[in-house]
């Protein structure tokens, strides 16, 4: 081969993303994965960084608002996602299995205390971007649209009233043999919408190009079919 064939550079193939943005409850992690499966794409549960970020700082004693260590922690963070042979997704931080408590409502609580905290956010930015990989990436989240992938190829927004999703988790909860009270998780839920959207850094918002679609009232396959067909009208 020549020197001029070998040295011609092809250009990188684009990895497509979709986006799908919004409040917890809207459905977004459900059908974010349902998306991810039937198009053999990536997954990037952003959610569950900011989450083992608090579970990793209650292990070591640190306190909330101790911004460098919380942010060494987030640069630092050692995990790992897997999918368990019948199919369960299991969340590792530094080799230990803590998908229970990473997923409780008090991590996604701390969670959001914690990503108020712009250094952490710039933290986690390239770590989220490195899921971008071949064919192609769902990413689920708050500001996946708006700021960690802007030039994302379908970018969605999922909502549902503040009661519908109360309802939901309400449900999921139960369904666990967790027992709470529906108007204490409503609570929780109009606080944690609240902070997410009214914080400085990459505030909860839909993207200016992003697709809105209120979830209330429909199923998830419903959603799913939504956004698949957006997808192929756009693209396929
Ligand atoms: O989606 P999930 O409930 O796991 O997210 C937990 C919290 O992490 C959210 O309430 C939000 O404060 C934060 N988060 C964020 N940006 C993301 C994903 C989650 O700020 N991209």
């Amino acid at each position: 081969m020549s020197g001029a064939a070998t040295n011609m550079r092809q250009p990188a193939k684009v990895v497509p993303v979709i986006t799908l943005d919004g409040p917890g409850g809207s459905g977004k992690g459900t059908v974010s994965r349902v998306v991810a499966q039937r198009l053999e794409w990536q997954f990037l549960d952003s959610g569950a960084l900011y989450r083992l970020v608090g579970v990793a700082a209650q292990d070591q004693g640190i306190a909330m608002d101790d911004v460098a260590a919380l942010t060494v922690l987030a640069e630092r963070l050692d995990t790992d996602f897997r999918t368990l042979a019948d199919g369960r997704e299991q969340i590792l931080l530094s080799g230990a299995d803590v998908t229970t408590v990473v997923r409780s409502e008090a991590s996604g609580d701390v969670a959001s205390r914690i990503a108020v905290i712009p250094a952490v956010r710039r933290a986690l930015l390239q770590r989220q971007r490195d899921f971008r990989q071949q064919p192609g990436l769902v990413a689920d989240g708050r500001d996946m649209g708006t700021v960690v992938f802007p030039d994302a190829a379908l970018k969605i927004y999922l909502t549902a009233s503040a009661e519908e999703r109360a309802q939901r988790r309400y449900k999921q909860l139960k369904e666990k043999g967790i027992s709470v009270n529906l108007s204490r998780l409503l609570g929780e839920i109009v606080a944690r919408d609240e902070r997410d959207s009214h914080r400085e850094t990459a505030p909860m918002t839909p993207a200016p190009d992003a697709r809105v679609i209120d979830t209330t009232g429909f199923s998830i396959e419903e959603v799913v079919t939504r956004v698949l067909s957006l997808w192929e009208s756009k693209f396929v």
